[in-house]
């Protein structure tokens, strides 16, 4: 694999931001293939901190509790299924809301991006803040979202097609509170960068989103 100074070219980077469930998560996986790129859901950084602290029996509000857990943060245990839960995601909000959770992830998601695994030409990054704060100078930066009453209906899906217990109401709520403690954070609040694309995909199908976003990828990388 070519050192990052080793490369013939520059690697590309697109970043897919936006809430839960809005449909970034899709984009970007397909995105990645279709372009042959390296994707890094870094989403589940955090969701693997909440989760490693409930486990030890802690709290994910508390720093002490944490904190020491980002050490633990591994690329190769990001497919652990248990990830997927709504208590990894409630978990996940909670850390993520700590300055030194953040901070202790930064280095780990730049890396990758300067360097993405097997000597790729390129990465695609989906999160919430790969665009303004971990990438800011980006290749290309996409932004997508969708109303809340849609995602918390396809939040509400996903969790019974995986056989968990759901009410569209509790998920609607859930939601809410999710977005308003992830654009409410004094560090790195959920937002669109200024150079963003915005993809709204609340009246849309996969296939026209992933249509859209390929029209966009197509004019800027050519
Ligand atoms: O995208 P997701 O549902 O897997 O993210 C889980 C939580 O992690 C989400 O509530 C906010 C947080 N997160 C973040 O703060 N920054 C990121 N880049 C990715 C996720």
């Amino acid at each position: 694999m070519p050192a990052a100074a080793d490369r013939a070219a520059p690697v590309t980077v697109i970043t897919v931001d936006g809430p839960a469930a809005s449909g970034k998560g899709t984009v970007a996986r397909r995105l990645a293939d279709h372009l042959g790129f390296a994707h890094l859901d870094t989403g589940k950084l955090y969701r693997a901190i909440g989760l490693a602290v409930l486990r030890a029996g802690g709290d994910p509000a508390d720093p002490d509790s944490a904190v020491p857990a980002v050490q633990t943060a591994d690329l190769s245990t990001l497919s652990d299924q248990d990830l997927l839960s709504d208590e990894a995601a409630q978990a996940a909000s909670r850390v993520a809301a700590i300055p030194a959770v953040r901070e202790g992830l930064l280095q780990l998601q730049r890396d990758f991006a300067a360097d993405p695994p097997g000597g790729l030409p390129g990465v695609v990054l989906d999160g919430r803040d790969t665009g303004t704060v971990i990438c800011p100078d980006a290749t290309l930066k996409f932004f997508v979202t969708a109303s809340v009453e849609v995602r918390a209906e396809r939040r509400h899906r996903e969790l019974l097609a995986r056989g968990e217990q759901s009410i569209y109401m509790v998920a609607l709520a859930e939601m809410n509170e999710r977005d308003r403690r992830d654009s409410t954070r004094a560090v790195a609040p959920l937002r669109p960068a200024e150079d963003a694309i915005l993809i709204d995909t609340s009246g849309l199908d996969t296939e026209a989103v992933f249509a859209a976003v390929l029209r966009h990828v197509a004019a800027a990388l050519g």
